[in-house]
């Protein structure tokens, strides 16, 4: 079971192994907010440990697909299952408890609370307490008692991680990690965020513009355009094939 699950994420598989059920399976989905429809017939299956690119221009749909997810957008139709559990109809905050963590584009971290604290709003019980996420991020172990809006941007990005991290996710929702930071603090976070892909056994789907980075961390690639899927297959086939990629995602 476990070489066949290896076999299935090396390949990235769009298709769970015969047996295996998938970390997240989501079919036929359509969402948005009230009544307006943006997402229609989005269909993906990730398996455990899997990781996944959501890549697409700006406004295709990628923040919904999330949100869709953690139940933050408005469901209209189809299913999301989580770990097998049909999950579409929870509310978020029950959605979190099963083991889906979120770090939203707008890094939700509270301005007038120290880093510690903010880490500690969110602590329950588990894999992540607050040394180890201090040991993947050591600049906040030393920002530690300087409050949110005292700290930089990639630093803000680091608690924001760190925050969902502390919840104890299996299932963890990036946002555009990236956006907006000096490339050496982009260096520093990809590598963490590959380290909770390839070594804390943990399911990723990151949303990134940094198409080239996020294809070469994650295993399978979807591509979103008007809210539909544009593209869904391996992340290293989609890096090979500099045409379609360009036509696919890049600006123009
Ligand atoms: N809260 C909202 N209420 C109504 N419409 C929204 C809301 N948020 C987003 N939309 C619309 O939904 C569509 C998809 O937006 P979304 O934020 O999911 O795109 P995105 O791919 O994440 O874009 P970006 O790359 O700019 O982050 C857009 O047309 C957007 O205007
Ligand atoms: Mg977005």
């Amino acid at each position: 079971m476990a070489e066949a699950k290896a076999a299935a994420s090396a390949a990235g598989n769009a298709v769970p192994a015969a047996g295996t059920v998938p970390a997240l399976h989501i079919d036929k989905l359509r969402a948005g907010y009230g009544p307006t429809v943006v997402l229609e017939d989005v269909c993906l299956t990730l398996p455990e440990r899997g990781a996944l690119a959501l890549l697409g221009r700006n406004g295709v749909g990628k923040t919904t697909l999330l949100a869709s997810i953690m139940g933050h957008s408005s469901f209209h139709g189809g299913a999301i299952h989580y770990r097998g559990k049909a999950i579409h109809a929870l509310e978020p905050h029950e959605r979190s408890r099963l083991g889906i963590g979120y770090v939203p584009q707008t890094r939700d971290v509270f301005p007038s609370l120290t880093v510690e604290e903010n880490l500690a709003v969110a602590a329950r019980p588990g894999r992540w307490p607050m040394a180890r996420v201090y040991e993947l991020f050591p600049r906040l172990a030393e920002r530690r008692g300087h409050m949110g809006n005292q700290i930089s941007g990639g630093e803000q990005q680091m608690l924001s991680i760190g925050r969902a991290l502390m919840g104890d996710p299996a299932l963890l929702l990036l946002d555009e990690p990236l956006e907006g930071l000096a490339p050496i603090i982009v260096q520093t976070l990809l590598k963490s965020i590959e380290r909770l892909i390839r070594e804390e056994a943990l399911t990723v789907i990151l949303v990134e513009q940094s198409v080239r980075l996020a294809l070469e961390v994650t295993q399978q690639a979807i591509v979103l355009n008007r809210g539909r899927i544009a593209y869904s297959g391996e992340s290293a086939a989609l890096l090979a094939d500099a045409e379609k990629l360009s036509a696919l995602v890049m600006a123009g």
